[in-house]
């Protein structure tokens, strides 16, 4: 930027006029505005030497000289308020021409999430449930070999255990067993819920459950049951009949049927598995993957509740009896929206998610 004049004659002082008022056109923003204020203006600008050099000149040209000064300052600093002003209203002007808001533009859709298919399942089967009067509530993931097995009268020992591959808690008790594990199904949730109330009991008990299982299309070591449990005077085996076949006919449409074929759980005597016929081929089976050409398809285990398990929660088997089932609520998923393996459910692939 231009050095202090040193000359002072009306001459050199009109010039330095001329040459300021040129710059500060070209000033664009603060910056180069507050240089030019130093340049001209500051304590050693231009402006400001010129009138200190006033000093040692004789006093007529002095006053003439001086009076020049001065209006040139007032009129520098009057041109440098007005073009601050001009630059930042262009300023303004430009960030609002930027920021322009189209109001008749189409909003951003939100993306908004969804339920995962399990939980979808799971509260349609509850929902299917508390209709017929049953209350839900759960219980908790870590648990006792006591709520888990043995209260459910599997003992230690008992090759029933076999069925369910079990996680164990590393922790030990005082006599060095290990009576902690990943609960293996919801079942032992029927003996809290005994333990806590007394009959008439009618509840559903969803829940994650954990198994040691080398995962496949069908196996995940993770998964939810939904454990049913009907307790009171009086009840018997059509009670179950009747209360899973209106479940069937819910979940899978008025037309289903249902078959019940003995089976073995250690909690329940009788034990049964429940099927519907296949909804794929109407029961028709011949080369249908759904129901692998059987015409049935299994969808959980149930049983009247074994007299040992009422007598170990202090009801008397002889004034209560009871049903109780578990099912699988990835499994009805995957009957229902033809899903082939069960290790989609939990791999977070959006694509599949998405589809729900
Ligand atoms: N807990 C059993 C399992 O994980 C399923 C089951 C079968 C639950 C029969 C029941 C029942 O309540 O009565 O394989």
């Amino acid at each position: 930027m231009t050095q202090p004049t040193t000359q002072s004659t009306p001459q050199s002082i009109k010039e330095l006029e001329q040459r300021a008022l040129k710059e500060l056109a070209g000033a664009n923003d603060a910056d180069a505005l507050e240089r030019w204020r130093v340049a001209y203006l500051g304590r050693r600008g231009a402006l400001t030497t010129f009138l200190r050099g006033l000093a040692q000149l004789p006093l007529e040209q002095r006053r003439e000289l001086g009076a020049l000064g001065n209006q040139t300052k007032s009129s520098l600093e009057e041109e440098l308020v007005r073009h601050s002003q001009e630059i930042s209203q262009r300023l303004l002007a430009r960030t609002i021409d930027q920021e322009r808001l189209d109001v008749t533009l189409p909003g951003r859709p939100t993306t908004i999430g969804r339920l995962h298919p399990t939980t979808q399942v799971v509260r349609e089967i509850t929902a299917a449930f508390s209709s017929m009067g049953f209350s839900v509530v759960e219980g908790p993931e870590v648990e006792w070999e006591r709520y888990n097995f043995e209260m459910l009268n599997i003992p230690h020992g008992h090759p029933a255990r076999d069925m369910w591959n079990t996680l164990w808690i590393d922790y030990r008790d005082e006599a060095g067993r290990q009576p902690m594990l990943l609960r293996t199904h919801t079942s032992p949730m029927q003996v809290r819920v005994m333990e806590s109330t007394q009959p008439p009991i009618r509840v559903v008990v969803p829940g994650k459950c954990y198994r040691y299982e080398a995962t496949d299309a069908t196996h995940e070591w993770h998964f939810y049951q939904i454990e049913g449990l009907a307790v009171d005077e009086g009840i018997t085996f059509a009670d179950l009949k009747g209360t899973l076949y209106e479940f069937a006919r819910r979940l899978f449409g008025e037309e289903r049927k249902v078959r019940f074929r003995c089976d073995y759980f250690p909690f329940v005597e009788p034990g049964v598995d429940m099927s519907i016929d296949c909804f794929a081929c109407d029961g028709g089976g011949e080369g249908c993957r759904i129901c692998r050409d059987s015409g049935w398809i299994e969808i959980m285990g149930a049983g009247m509740v074994h007299p040992q398990v009422l007598k170990g929660v202090g009801y008397d088997p002889e004034k209560y009896t009871g049903f109780a089932f578990g099912l699988g609520p990835e499994r009805i998923a995957m009957l229902k929206y033809g899903i082939d393996d069960i290790r989609h459910f939990y791999t977070n692939d959006l694509r599949f998610l998405r589809q729900f």
